[in-house]
């Protein structure tokens, strides 16, 4: 072949030999930083505009050698990592990489490509619908759901909640929402402890934030069904038309099960769309003596699973299941011209969701499940669940600590008691949450463990929350034991 006209030809990638050469030292790098995650902070120590002041401002115009670019990855990309690796990472909902799973991501992006279309990726499109069955089939869901692999469970909710607008029968799709005189206000029904996601995806689908109805709890946190269907009913009758509702198995703050059964009820006298999120708690679902909270959610219409949360799998993976394929098509479904391919009985994976080009992100799932089979998962989530218990004995038995909510999975939202108030004495709440702020930040400060924290009725209180594929019975006694050396430090210096 010639050069082009001009100009000299190109270089070529980086060759055969220095890839495999290059690709040797950043498995030896992961495999190095694998082991050692635990020699550095968990939360990373730089202050805003750190990292960035180490990074060139414009980019570079000459090659560099592969081997400063890793260097640099040690240099100045590690400080500003907090480890989610780490094991003493207790804070959120556990995210964390298991071997098998973070080398699918190494071969996924090998392989590279686009499951956009079936054509443009035959194996991705089908082990996607494969291994999302698999998942199904694990967690007890019931054969007529399918599902897709979307990036996050505010994704998969959103798509949910545009299926469930088109369900409505109003063509919303087709003539939107402004200026309809023939439209009613559409109302959404989630409970004071649904996650923020539900709340956006109503933003961006045009439902808008007052037209979410926040139905209160009960004393373990939980929807209460005779308020939810008191809202729906109250909203019909003013000319609202209730469409969608919210339970979740596993609350953000406290993972509280909604009671999904009585809820599903509810949602079919109203002929709302039941959309369930179980982002965080749904792998639990695989668990005989789990199942019972989440009894009900086979009925619903949409469920979603995070792999990336308490399954050991890298970002992004979220799992969106659904029983009516045509519905969540015709919400989104689209296809120009130039992409239309027509092979009888072939998924699109594009109809299923907004974003069209589309990773290769079920072959995570594929080795996870292969590598440590359905069983080996479910070991460690039980190794996990004990291991809570553990915790919440600590805390209970510990005069100075307070459990503040019940702990269903692998969460454990805890309070400590100032001195005043262990010694009997009356103690007002702020002075309570200041305590237990100032308890947070010298525990997260020492860096060897990070938890996090939420308000629950008024009350600053701690989390945390046991999940990562490298947890350890003795990582959360670590836990335990720096919050009481915390705890005593805070004490002397109020006494001093
Ligand atoms: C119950 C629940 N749902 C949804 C989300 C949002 O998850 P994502 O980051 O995948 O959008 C979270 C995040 O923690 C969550 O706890």
């Amino acid at each position: 072949m010639s050069a082009p006209a001009g100009g000299r030809e190109p270089g070529p990638d980086m060759e055969p030999e220095a890839f495999r050469q290059a690709a040797r030292e950043v498995a030896d790098w992961a495999a190095r930083y694998r082991e050692q995650v635990d020699e550095h902070p968990v939360l990373a120590r730089v202050e805003p505009g750190e990292v960035a002041s180490r990074l060139a401002a414009s980019p570079p115009e000459e090659p560099e050698p592969f081997a400063d670019i890793l260097d640099d990855v040690e240099r100045v990309v590690l400080p500003g990592i907090t480890h989610w690796n780490h094991p003493g990472f207790f804070a959120y909902f556990a995210s964390s990489s298991s071997a098998p799973a973070l080398l699918a991501e190494f071969v996924a992006a090998a392989l590279g490509g686009n499951a956009m279309l079936w054509r443009t990726s035959p194996a991705a499109t089908e082990m996607e619908e494969r291994t999302v069955d698999w998942l199904r089939q694990w967690v007890h869901l019931p054969e007529a759901f399918r599902g897709v692999i979307l990036d996050t469970a505010s994704t998969s909710s959103f798509t949910a909640l545009l299926a469930a607008r088109e369900e409505t029968g109003l063509d919303v799709r087709r003539r939107g929402m402004a200026g309809r005189a023939d439209l009613p206000p559409l109302t959404a029904y989630v409970s004071d402890q649904t996650h923020s996601s539900l709340e956006k995806a109503a933003i961006a689908a045009g439902i808008g934030q007052e037209r979410v109805r926040r139905v209160p709890t009960d004393d373990r946190f939980r929807l209460r069904p005779d308020a939810l269907r008191e809202a729906m009913e109250e909203d019909r009758d003013a000319g609202r038309l209730p469409f969608f509702v919210c339970a979740t198995v596993g609350t953000t703050s406290t993972t509280s099960a909604d009671p999904v059964a009585p809820v599903a009820d509810v949602c079919e006298e109203q002929d709302a769309w039941l959309h369930v999120d179980a982002a965080y708690a749904g792998p639990a679902a695989a668990l005989p003596e789990r199942r019972d909270l989440f009894a009900g959610w086979e009925r619903a219409d949409s469920v979603v699973i995070n792999p990336h949360k308490w399954l050991f799998t890298p970002m992004d993976c979220s799992v969106f299941l659904f029983r009516d394929d045509e519905a969540v098509r015709r919400s989104l479904a689209l296809t120009p011209e130039y992409l239309s391919s027509g092979e009888e009985g072939a998924t699109n994976l594009m109809d299923y969701g907004l974003p069209l080009g589309r990773r290769f992100r079920a072959l995570k799932l594929w080795f996870l499940f292969r590598f440590f089979g359905g069983d080996g998962l479910r070991e460690r989530l039980r190794a996990h669940l004990d291991w809570t218990g553990d915790f919440v004995r600590w805390i209970e038995e510990d005069p100075r600590f307070e459990r503040t909510a019940p702990a269903p999975f692998s969460t454990v939202c805890f309070r400590t008691k100032p001195p005043e108030e262990t010694a009997g004495d009356e103690v007002g709440r702020e002075t309570v949450n200041d305590w237990n702020r100032r308890l947070l930040s010298e525990v997260n400060r020492e860096g060897s463990v990070f938890l996090s924290h939420t308000v629950l009725d008024g009350t600053y209180t701690l989390r945390l929350a046991v999940g990562s594929i490298h947890h350890r019975r003795q990582d959360v006694r670590r836990a335990y034991e720096r919050l009481v050396e915390a705890r005593e430090r805070l004490a002397r210096g109020a006494d001093g």
